[in-house]
């Protein structure tokens, strides 16, 4: 067999050369990303660019990435869901998943023949952690006869022990619509208590809940959403359903982060404050300069985990290598193509 000659590491110096070929990109992010530091971003930006074509692989990353790899490395960006869209249907042989391991293990699970990389394999979730398999099986003993509904951030072996999963652009939809399939008023929606809260307010459906959290929302308050309104007078709160039900209560939108991007691209608010992760703001902010931002947020990190120096390593080492014990997959992939066929949400080509 011929021996494949190990790829050589790029000069990663900010040559004009390299200035020239990134200017574009550079445009697109500058009213986020002073001059000073492209430098360091360029020359990763470029050799990912390249590579990736090499490799025939297409990076999927969530709306929580910093905007050099959102708005310049990324093939496609979006929610949860249009992620594992995307994951579904492509056609290059590798994922890089810029984003964290829950949505790396749910693309390996709709595409099994392709090879899924995640950066940083230690970039988890605390709603991921908070549920085992083995804590879904006692819930159904506990309350059997009724639907498990499974946020998408949860592990392989959680979801292959669920009925169908949701992410936080579909979860009513997906209630209420296993409920008309099972003839029930009552459902199980796990892990995020909060969110299962937050939909309970929309529908009919009764739902118990489990007591997981987002380290990144539960950390918002109704008083955070007074003091932004009092400090800046006229602005408009969008926040993500992870936030407490109080919170949202505060809000003048709540969605999921695609859904509160095509909030400000709809209706252009002059002053706007995203309720949510660190990075949607600069990554809308980029896109739509005319609208002001007021910055209070909560940093992921785990999504911080992920960087253009582990990215261009992960496509030169092809590696880590996302992995799931095909039985439990095969169960996995049921719950969420399930959930693939309520909703409709179209994934957004990047333009990397
Ligand atoms: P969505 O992008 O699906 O709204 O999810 C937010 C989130 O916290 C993902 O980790
Ligand atoms: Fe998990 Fe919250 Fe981070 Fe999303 S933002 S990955 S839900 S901890």
């Amino acid at each position: 067999m011929e021996k494949e000659t190990p790829m050589q590491s790029p000069e990663l110096a900010y040559t004009p050369q390299v200035a020239a070929a990134t200017a574009k990109l550079y445009d697109r992010v500058a009213h986020v990303i002073p001059q000073v530091e492209w430098p360091v971003h360029a020359p990763y930006v470029l050799a990912i660019n390249e590579l990736k074509r090499q490799r025939n692989a297409v990076i999927l990353a969530h709306n929580y990435m910093t905007p050099e790899i959102f708005h310049c490395v990324a093939d496609f960006v979006g929610d949860s869901l249009q992620l594992a869209r995307e994951a579904a249907k492509t056609d290059a042989k590798v994922i890089v998943q810029a984003g964290v391991h829950f949505m790396a293990e749910t693309s390996k699970i709709l595409s099994p023949d392709k090879t899924v990389l995640i950066p940083d394999m230690k970039a988890g979730c605390s709603l991921a952690a908070s549920i085992t398999g083995a804590d879904v099986r006692l819930l159904k003993q506990k309350y059997p006869g009724l639907p498990i509904v499974t946020y998408v951030n949860t592990s392989a072996e959680v979801k292959a022990e669920s009925d169908v999963c949701c992410t936080s652009s579909n979860a009513r939809a997906v209630v209420e619509d296993i409920a008309r399939e099972w003839g029930t008023d009552t459902v199980i929606m796990i892990p995020d208590e909060y969110l299962a809260q937050n939909i309970a307010r929309q529908t009919r459906i009764r739902i118990i809940t489990w007591k997981g959290h987002c380290e990144v929302h539960e950390r918002f308050s109704a008083a955070d959403i007074r003091a932004y309104r009092e400090g800046n007078p006229g602005v408009v709160v969008l926040a993500h359903p992870e936030c407490p039900p109080e919170v949202i209560a505060e809000a003048d939108f709540a969605g999921s982060t695609a859904a509160m991007i095509g909030y400000v691209g709809d209706k252009r608010p002059k002053k706007v404050v995203m309720v949510t992760e660190c990075s949607m703001s600069d990554n809308v902010a980029a896109d739509y300069p005319d609208v002001e931002f007021v910055r209070p947020c909560n940093l992921c990190p785990h999504m911080k985990r992920i960087t253009l120096p582990k990215i261009l390593q992960s496509l030169e080492t092809m590696s880590a290598e996302v992995t799931v014990d095909p039985f439990i997959a095969a169960r996995a992939r049921a719950a969420v193509e399930r959930m693939l066929a309520v909703g409709q949400a179209q994934p957004k080509r990047a333009a990397a």
